[in-house]
């Protein structure tokens, strides 16, 4: 039997995500110092907790969590959730997920019909962009500054596009520790894109995976919080959050907030793709909540990560070329590098493997064909300090040679 004759249209032309390809390139290489992948530390998980509370919820709760459950999610996490965000919410007004991926494709599912526009930043999360891709969506990057996308470059896009006689659906944004960017949108930034946003009648999707991870700083409201405070009554933001990097990816776990109307469809999509998350984890996390664990163990993965990031821009400062140029973040797992316009990081990956250390070339974060090629982003959660030490050292010599 040829499957492939047989793939629909849209299946054939797909895209896997590059980066899981690049990683795995690499895997065989041995001593490898990997900057490249997204992966929290596994010393942050909290597996002692989760232990007693997977079986304490599975020993009292089992006859409800073993079973199917809500669509729309675990109606006991809701209300932890929105205890713990300090919102009054209606249930209706929230979605819990099969991670930010799947709240992020039910979304997408929602809104775009072939050929719709979705601006995104420039950079962008790749595994974000092959979704959009997926369901046919034309990606327009809008480039940004360390405060976020430029206004500027904002109303030009959505002005061209327009004239081209082109939808525009909504505006996809990180607005924390941005993955790959590493920049944090100021308030300012934020409320600006707002008011634009409603002036012109742009949706806009918040994904926020990374801003309790804050080790140094004031944190900024969320878009979703600035918008419902200060432009009230507006929905014109749906905030995805997920605890992928706080209590570990491989529970699966992550809700969107937003419009009334909006998010019913989105459960209406999770019941057809998956029914319901699942309900054991969703339950695990809503007792971590109500137990009041979830403060203390965010100050310590916080703690944990801070001299890591410390170390990786030491490094950075003490060993590259003063050409080189990388963003400063204040929490999250990545930082951004911008090398000299005629360095390709694409080409610079394969010597760097040679060399037995990885990145992520930059140009995967873009929509095809408006790349940039002289980028890269660098993780420092999943490293040992003499790992980042040798590792940034082996990069700089390798750049200093091509300067
Ligand atoms: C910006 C961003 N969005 C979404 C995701 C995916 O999150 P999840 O594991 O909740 O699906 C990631 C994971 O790295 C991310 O960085």
């Amino acid at each position: 039997m040829h499957y492939s004759d047989s793939f629909s249209r849209i299946t054939q032309v797909m895209k896997s995500s590059l980066i899981r390809e690049l990683v795995a390139s690499t895997k065989n290489i041995p001593d490898l110092i990997s900057f490249a992948g997204g992966f929290p530390s596994p010393a942050t998980f909290p597996y002692q907790q989760l232990a007693s509370l997977f079986e304490e919820v599975v020993k009292n709760e089992g006859s409800d969590v073993l079973q199917y459950g809500a669509s729309e999610g675990d109606i006991l996490l809701k209300e932890q959730l929105m205890k713990w965000e300090g919102y009054e919410l209606k249930p209706e007004e929230m979605v819990i997920t099969v991670g930010a991926t799947n709240a992020i494709y039910y979304y997408t599912r929602c809104l775009i019909n072939p050929g719709d526009v979705i601006l995104c930043e420039a950079p962008s999360f790749l595994g974000t962009l092959v979704t959009f891709d997926a369901l046919e969506a034309d990606c327009q990057s809008i480039a940004m500054d360390e405060e976020g996308i430029i206004m500027d470059e904002l109303k030009d896009k959505v002005r061209t596009l327009r004239q081209q006689g082109k939808n525009i659906k909504f505006l996809y944004i990180i607005p924390d520790f941005h993955n790959p960017a590493g920049i944090t949108y100021s308030l300012k930034r934020r409320k600006d894109i707002i008011q634009y946003c409603i002036d012109n009648e742009i949706p806009i999707l918040e994904d926020n995976p990374y801003s309790r991870l804050r080790f140094y700083g004031e944190s900024v409201p969320t878009f979703y919080r600035v918008a419902k405070t200060e432009f009230h009554p507006t929905d014109i933001v749906t905030e995805v959050v997920s605890f992928s990097k706080i209590l570990g990816p491989g529970l699966r776990i992550a809700y969107a907030k937003g419009d009334k109307e909006l998010i019913e469809k989105m459960v209406s999509w999770q019941q057809k793709v998956t029914i319901t998350p699942d309900c054991v984890a969703e339950r695990v996390v809503a007792r971590f909540l109500e137990k009041g664990l979830m403060e203390a163990h965010l100050k310590n993965i916080c703690e944990y990560y801070r001299p890591y990031l410390q170390k990786m821009l030491d490094e950075l400062e003490k060993h590259m070329p003063s050409s080189v140029h990388w963003t400063k973040p204040e929490g999250g797992i990545f930082l951004w590098l911008t090398l000299p316009e005629n360095i390709n990081a694409d080409e610079l990956f394969i010597e760097a493997s040679k060399h037995k250390v990885s990145f992520i070339p930059g140009s995967k974060f873009y929509p095809e064909g408006q790349e940039r090629f002289n980028t890269l982003r660098l993780n420092f959660t999943y490293s040992t300090f003499e790992q980042i030490e040798k590792g940034v050292c082996s990069l700089a010599e390798l750049l200093k040679a091509k300067l």
